[in-house]
C-alpha cells in the first residue's frame, strides 16, 4: 500500500531523526532527511555551507528539495529545524503529506544538542536562554505548518512513534 508522506518538523534536538528511523521500521516506509540530502548534493557539511555560501543559499536548497519530494509517496521526511520558517515551504509541506511537529522544552533540547557541533546556529549559543528565545520566535511558524504536535520530553522513541501512528 502506498501511504501519504509523513513530514517531521520541529526545533533542533526534538528527535526528528530518531523518530523518523523508528517510524520507517514500524510503518515499512522509506526515510529521507533533508539535511543529509543537502550535504550529499553539495559535498559539504551544513556548517561549511552556512560559512561559505550563507544561510540564504542553504534555505533555497531546502525549498528546492521539498519541491522535489512533494511528488513522492511512502516517505518519512525528516526536515531540518528551519524548514517551517518560510511560508512557501509550509504550503509545499501541507501538500506533500501529514506534517507532525515534534516539541521539547529548551532544557530538553539543550541536553540533546550539548555535545554536538554540527549545528551552526547553536555554535556559542548552547544555553537555555538562546534556545528559549529562538523557540518563541519559531513556535508560531511550526504551529502554522503542522497538522498536529507531539511532546517528546521524557518519553521513549517507541512511545512517541506509536502516538504519531495513532494520530495519523
Ligand atoms: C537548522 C536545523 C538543522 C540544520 C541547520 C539549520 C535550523 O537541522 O538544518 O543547522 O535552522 O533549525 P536539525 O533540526 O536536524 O538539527
Amino acid at each position: 500500500m502506498d501511504r501519504k508522506n509523513i513530514l517531521l518538523i520541529g526545533f533542533m534536538g526534538t528527535g526528528k531523526s530518531s523518530i523518523s528511523r523508528r517510524l520507517k521500521k514500524l510503518l515499512n516506509m522509506k526515510e529521507v532527511d533533508t539535511d543529509a540530502m543537502i550535504v550529499e548534493r553539495e559535498g559539504m557539511s551544513i556548517s561549511d555551507i552556512f560559512a561559505e555560501k550563507g544561510e540564504e543559499a542553504f534555505r533555497n536548497m531546502e525549498t528546492q528539495i521539498l519541491r522535489e519530494l512533494k511528488h513522492e509517496k511512502n516517505l518519512i521526511i525528516s526536515c531540518g529545524g528551519g524548514m517551517a520558517l518560510r511560508e512557501e515551504n509550509a504550503s509545499i509541506m501541507k501538500d506533500a503529506g501529514t506534517v507532525v511537529w515534534l516539541k521539547a522544552t529548551p532544557e530538553t533540547i539543550l541536553k540533546r544538542v550539548e555535545h554536538d557541533d554540527s549545528r551552526p546556529l547553536l555554535r556559542g549559543n548552547k544555553n537555555v536562554e538562546f534556545i528559549s528565545n529562538l523557540l518563541k520566535q519559531r513556535n508560531p511558524k511550526y504551529l502554522k505548518a503542522s497538522d498536529f504536535s507531539v511532546k517528546t520530553d521524557n518519553r521513549s522513541i517507541q512511545s512517541i512513534s506509536e502516538e504519531i501512528i495513532r494520530r495519523l
